[in-house]
C-alpha cells in the first residue's frame, strides 16, 4: 500500500512510521509533505530517502485555493492512504472530500473528549487522571470520525503539558505505526454505523 504522510514540522509520528515502513515490502511512503519551509521532519525524510515535497500555506492566503493545491499534490502520488501525522491545519471540504475513506489523522486528546487545540493543558486544567491519543478516519468535521485506536497514559499529580505532550507523545510513536500496520493489511472496515471494525489477521 502506498501512504503520503502530511507533517508540520518536527514529524516524530512521521519517523516512527518511516522507520516502520522501511521493515516491510508491502508498505511504500510515496512522500512526505511539510506546509512549512525546511521543516525538520522533510529534512530527515530526505535523508531517508523518502520522496518530500512543500507546500507553502503562506503562499496561499485563501484557505480553499491552499487546500485545492494540496489535494492535487497528493492525488500526483497516488496514495492508498494519506497520513496526517502532527499536520496542524484545518482542512476544508475540498480537501477531505477528494479522500473518501483514506484519510487518517492522530490526535493527542482521547476523543471525544478534548477536540481542537492545546489538550495537554485543558487535560491537567479538568484534573482528568488519564490522557492520551487517538487515530481516526477524518471527516469535515474537525476531530471527528470513526476512531481506529487509542492509547493512554496516566496524569501524574506534578505533570505540566510538557511532561504530559511527551508521555502521549511515546505511546502515539507506538499507535499510529500498528493502525498503518492494520491499514496495509486491510485489516480494518468502517461499519454501517461508522464504527471501526477489525479482521482477524490470518
Ligand atoms: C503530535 O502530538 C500530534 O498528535 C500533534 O502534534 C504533534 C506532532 O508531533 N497534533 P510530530 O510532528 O509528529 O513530532
Amino acid at each position: 500500500k502506498r501512504f503520503v504522510i502530511l507533517i508540520s514540522g518536527r514529524g516524530s509520528n512521521m519517523q516512527a512510521i518511516v522507520q516502520m515502513a522501511k521493515k516491510r515490502a508491502d508498505i511504500e511512503i510515496a512522500a512526505v509533505i511539510s506546509h512549512k519551509a525546511n521543516s525538520a521532519g522533510t529534512v530527515w525524510a530526505a535523508e531517508q530517502g523518502v520522496p518530500t515535497a512543500e507546500l507553502l500555506h503562506k503562499d496561499y492566503p485563501v484557505r480553499e485555493e491552499y487546500d485545492k493545491h494540496l489535494k492535487e499534490l497528493v492525488q500526483s502520488y497516488q496514495p492508498d492512504y494519506v497520513l496526517l501525522a502532527g499536520f496542524m491545519r484545518i482542512l476544508t471540504p475540498i480537501f477531505v472530500d477528494a479522500f473518501p475513506g483514506k484519510l487518517v489523522n492522530i490526535h493527542p486528546s482521547l476523543l471525544p473528549s478534548f477536540t481542537g487545540l492545546d489538550t495537554h493543558d485543558r487535560a491537567i486544567a479538568d484534573g482528568v487522571k488519564i490522557h492520551g491519543c487517538t487515530v481516526h478516519f477524518v471527516t469535515p468535521v474537525l476531530d471527528e470520525g470513526p476512531i481506529i485506536a487509542q492509547a493512554i497514559v496516566p496524569v501524574l499529580a506534578n505533570d505540566d503539558a510538557d511532561a504530559l505532550a511527551a508521555r502521549v507523545l511515546g505511546m502515539e510513536h507506538q499507535v499510529f505505526p500498528a493502525v498503518v500496520d492494520y491499514l496495509a493489511r486491510d485489516l480494518l472496515q468502517v461499519n454501517d454505523e461508522k464504527k471501526v471494525v477489525y479482521q482477524e489477521p490470518v
